[in-house]
């Protein structure tokens, strides 16, 4: 299979800071790639350049054959790309399952006044939305249990599962994750990477998750791409990257 994502030389810089240079990478439609780095390496950044949060100083970006710098981020949605936050953004007051909901509509603002208009809808849409989930990302999820519970109040690692599910709802083609395992004991991490490898297994989606830790994403991913300082300092295969020297040094003291 081909490449779903290409970034060729894609820099962002915030006044004097620099927090991406030149950085190129591919992503393999169907697999899973992930960005790991240090802290402040410019993971969270690339993912917004990518969905268009911020837009990039330099560089280009093929996503299936667009040239994706050229959409604006509502039509970077329509095309496919979903993402989560590395902090939760979910409505605290909502249920579970009108979280998920509202992941169905592609231009939603971070309003809950906002959020809690799009719950109506037309009836139909409505009931068929929440046949699909339901059916398809409740149990892939373990959430079947919590459906109707407002989200506020669940532990954090059923909140991150939450917003997994509210970006599935959009049936992404590409769906990008910041970092899915912070903060999670390890059966949680365990959950998580076993929803995402399940999703991809589909066939359904291609991933690209962001992970400060390697060896969190070892046995999950593909293709791994490190970022230190804003640049490409290796990639490849987890085995490959994890004896590179300058990854094996970027480590060094970070725990
Ligand atoms: N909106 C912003 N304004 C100014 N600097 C930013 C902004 N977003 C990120 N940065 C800077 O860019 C660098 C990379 O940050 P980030 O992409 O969040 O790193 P990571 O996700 O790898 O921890 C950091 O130096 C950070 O301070
Ligand atoms: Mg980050």
């Amino acid at each position: 299979m081909g490449e779903l994502l290409k970034l060729e030389g894609i820099s962002l810089s915030f006044g004097g800071v620099n927090a991406l240079l030149a950085v190129s990478a591919g992503v393999a439609e169907g697999k899973i790639t992930a960005v790991i780095g240090p802290n402040g390496a410019g993971k969270t950044s690339l993912f917004n350049v990518i969905s268009g949060f911020y837009r990039a100083t330099g560089g280009a970006a093929t996503y299936a054959g667009f040239d994706l710098l050229q959409k604006p981020s509502s039509a970077r949605a329509s095309l496919g790309i979903a993402r989560t936050f590395q902090n939760i953004a979910l409505f605290s007051g909502l249920s579970v399952i009108e979280n998920i909901k509202l992941g169905a509509h592609a231009h939603l603002k971070a309003n809950p006044a906002t959020a809690s208009l799009f719950l109506g809808g037309p009836a139909r849409e409505e009931h068929e939305l929440t046949a699909v989930i339901d059916r398809d990302i409740l149990p892939a999820l373990g959430l079947e249990d919590i459906r109707d519970r407002p989200v506020s109040g669940l532990p954090y690692g059923q909140q991150k599962r939450i917003e997994l599910a509210r970006a599935m709802v959009m049936r992404p083609r590409l769906l990008m994750l910041d970092e899915p395992f912070a903060g999670m004991p390890p059966t949680e991490k365990h959950r998580m990477a076993g929803a995402i490898r399940s999703f991809v297994a589909s066939g359904a989606v291609t991933a690209l998750l962001i992970d400060h830790d390697m060896e969190t994403v070892m046995g999950l991913c593909d293709h791994i791409v490190v970022l230190n300082f804003g640049k490409v300092i290796a990639s490849g295969t987890p085995d490959a990257v994890r004896q590179h020297p300058d990854v094996i040094e970027a480590y060094l003291g970070t725990g």
